[in-house]
């Protein structure tokens, strides 16, 4: 599946992204705030793309401008989730490059798998968690109308093999349609 936007697409994970996916994924700015630890080679990050990026729903966030993925966005699934959810809801997870933060495009890309996730997955509900001292994911989810859900003081992070705190936000579909019809 391919989705687009006004500035991006959102497309399939390839191996041949695995440089552009190493330029940003190396920088720690990026990974351990959202449980992940830096990719430390470009084969690394090429084993990602075959193992982790290859879950349904999950998409390179490629700039129209230069054909050239920027970061990644999904929606995690059933076991992938990051906490146990009900049925017919699914988690949403994003990154995108340092160089590009605070240009709205990480906001402009989950707008688009928001939508689908409601539209054409016909989800109930989307999910999204972050590390309470993830200020700039916190805001992204507050302004696309996530609100507050329940708090995780010390949750296990595998990857990170630390305990952080984590918060749960949540977005209904009848909130989300709401919100549609007032803009
Ligand atoms: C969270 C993240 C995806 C936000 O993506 P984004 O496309 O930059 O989102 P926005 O442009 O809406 O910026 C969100 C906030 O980041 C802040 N910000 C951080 N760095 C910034 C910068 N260089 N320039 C401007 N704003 C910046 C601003 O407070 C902004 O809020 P505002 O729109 O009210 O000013 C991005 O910061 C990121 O990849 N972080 C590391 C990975 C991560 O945390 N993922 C989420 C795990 S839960």
């Amino acid at each position: 599946m391919i989705l687009k936007t006004d500035r991006l697409i959102l497309r399939p994970w390839e191996d041949s992204d695995a440089p552009e996916l190493f330029l940003y994924a190396k920088d720690p700015a990026i990974g351990p705030i959202a449980g992940w630890p830096p990719h430390k080679s470009v084969e690394e990050s090429r084993q990602i793309i075959r193992q982790v990026f290859s879950a349904p729903e999950t998409y390179a966030v490629v700039l129209k401008e230069t054909g050239k993925p920027i970061g990644s966005i999904g929606l995690l699934l059933g076991s992938n989730c990051t906490i146990a959810l009900p049925d017919e809801a699914c988690e949403l997870g994003f990154w995108i490059g340092v160089p590009y933060w605070g240009q709205g495009l990480i906001p402009e890309a989950s707008r688009e798998l928001i939508r689908h996730a409601f539209t054409t997955l016909g989800m109930r509900e989307v999910w999204c968690t972050a590390n309470l001292e993830n200020a700039n994911s916190l805001r992204v989810q507050e302004k696309l109308g996530f609100t507050f859900d329940h708090d995780i003081p010390q949750y296990y992070s595998e990857l990170m093999n630390e305990i952080v705190s984590l918060r749960a936000n949540r977005l209904l579909r009848a909130d989300w349609e709401n919100m549609r019809q007032e803009h």
